[in-house]
């Protein structure tokens, strides 16, 4: 006789009912026949743990919501943990609870992946459950699908990209509107897409996570946030912006990440001048994009909304969708590489073109000085531009904008070292890397 038992429905908890769960816990709420469809069994929302009892359930009924996460993953036996606390605090232990458990997680936590990665997908692994974590990388953008799955056939050797949408809003505003960077990072708290702490946005925290893991994935070696430069863009300065539009450019905060010939890789954010005809230059707003060069496929390019509930809450349930399926399957999917085989070489190893921007006494013989300078570190002058200050005469001062050739990082800042140190020189030398 055919039995006529129903399989048991998908047991899902979301941990955490801020702007990216509190869409979730909708979502689940309001789309469970299609989630149903998708993953091929029923979804049971067995709760959702948020601490903050004043917060507003948004529509999503009372009785879900608890307050001891910890309770919800043991009592209430979830198969998929949704993990959208994010931080390093209270989230570490919650995940490795799930797992513990015997649930697979969602999560969008970069940073306790970027930092502990390779401890969660190891206990993952040994667990036999998955650990996925679309969202926490360029909102909506399914690009950990792309590195890790689409894309794994004739290896990838570069990723150039802008991962943080709030500093990619702030230099949109300071460059094309003339906004502040006060004002403009006011906005962009209010429109929702800057994490609580502006710092971890502001001084490319963020961004650095978020390459650590596309790093990872893309060429199969551990990358944590530690391997990674960064430099935000908290110290950049009016006359940056200026001196960035008359050759060109528009400043925009990257993330980078190569793997070379010898199997080094190098990591690393930091704000560049990108000539306005580059792909990534006209990424505005809150936007998100990422090149990724290939060896077989050529170039690829992603782009869309990186920030926001609703653009991060895509990726979460798309996620939730693929480990039901996984759990309803009995497999587990994608893996990361969880050990470090490749060198990181470090900032001084870099290559790139660079921009240097010093005021100089308009007297005779000076760019004979600055050009002996620049020889003695084998540091050579694509581009040289003067603007005379005439607001300073008598004192003749002149704003000089050297662009080089591609050089050396470590050749590059020992250079600058020694134009500071110059009597010729009259004010610090800026520098910005400039994209090719
Ligand atoms: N605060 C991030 C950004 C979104 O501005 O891109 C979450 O990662």
């Amino acid at each position: 006789m055919e039995s006529t038992a129903q399989p048991p429905k998908l047991r899902i908890a979301l941990l955490g009912f801020g702007i990216v769960g509190s869409r979730v816990g909708q979502m689940l709420i309001d789309e469970a026949d299609l989630l149903a469809k998708y993953i091929g069994r029923e979804i049971e929302f067995i709760g959702i743990a948020e601490r903050d009892e004043s917060k507003d359930h948004q529509g999503v009924p009372d009785h879900l919501f608890v307050t001891d996460a910890a309770k919800l993953i043991i009592e209430g036996e979830p198969d998929v943990v949704v993990e959208l606390i994010g931080g390093l605090g209270a989230a570490d232990e919650l995940i490795k609870l799930a797992i513990a458990q015997g649930a697979s997680v969602v999560t969008a936590n970069k940073a306790l992946l970027a930092a502990r990665g390779q401890e969660f997908f190891g206990l993952a692994q040994a667990a036999g459950v998955d650990l996925y974590f679309e969202a926490a990388v360029a909102g909506a953008i399914p690009i950990i699908r792309a590195l890790s799955e689409s894309l794994v056939a004739y290896g990838i050797y570069s990723i150039t990209g802008i991962v943080n949408g709030t500093t990619n809003f702030i230099l949109d505003k300071m460059s094309s509107d003339g906004a502040t960077y006060a004002d403009a990072l006011v906005k962009a708290q209010e429109l929702g897409f800057a994490e609580l702490d502006p710092t971890a946005d502001i001084e490319g925290i963020d961004a650095a996570n978020k390459t650590a893991l596309l790093a990872s994935l893309a060429f199969g070696t551990w990358v944590g946030v530690s391997d990674v430069f960064r430099e935000g863009i908290s110290a950049l300065v009016p006359g940056d912006f200026r001196a960035a539009a008359a050759n060109g450019c528009v400043i925009k905060l990257l993330a980078k990440a190569d793997l070379h010939d010898d199997g080094s890789v190098s990591v690393r954010v930091h704000p560049a001048m990108v000539p306005i005809g580059h792909p990534l230059a006209s990424v505005s707003g809150a936007n998100n994009s990422i090149a990724v060069s290939t060896h077989g496929a050529g170039e690829l390019m992603f782009y869309g909304l990186g920030a926001g509930g609703t653009p991060t809450a895509s990726a979460v349930i798309g996620d939730v969708v693929t480990v039901g399926r996984n759990r309803v399957g009995g497999v587990v999917g994608m893996s990361v590489a969880m050990s470090k085989t490749s060198q990181v070489l470090p900032m001084s190893a870099n290559e790139s073109q660079y921009f240097l921007r010093f005021d100089v006494a308009d007297v005779p013989g000076i760019l004979s000085q600055v050009g002996a300078v620049l020889a003695s570190h084998h540091v050579s002058v694509r581009n040289l531009s003067q603007a005379s200050n005439m607001a300073e005469e008598p004192s003749r001062a002149a704003e000089l904008g050297v662009l080089t050739h591609v050089t050396n990082e470590g050749d590059l800042l020992a250079c600058v070292a020694e134009l500071d140190a110059a009597a010729f020189v009259r004010s610090e030398v800026r520098v910005m890397r400039v994209e090719g």
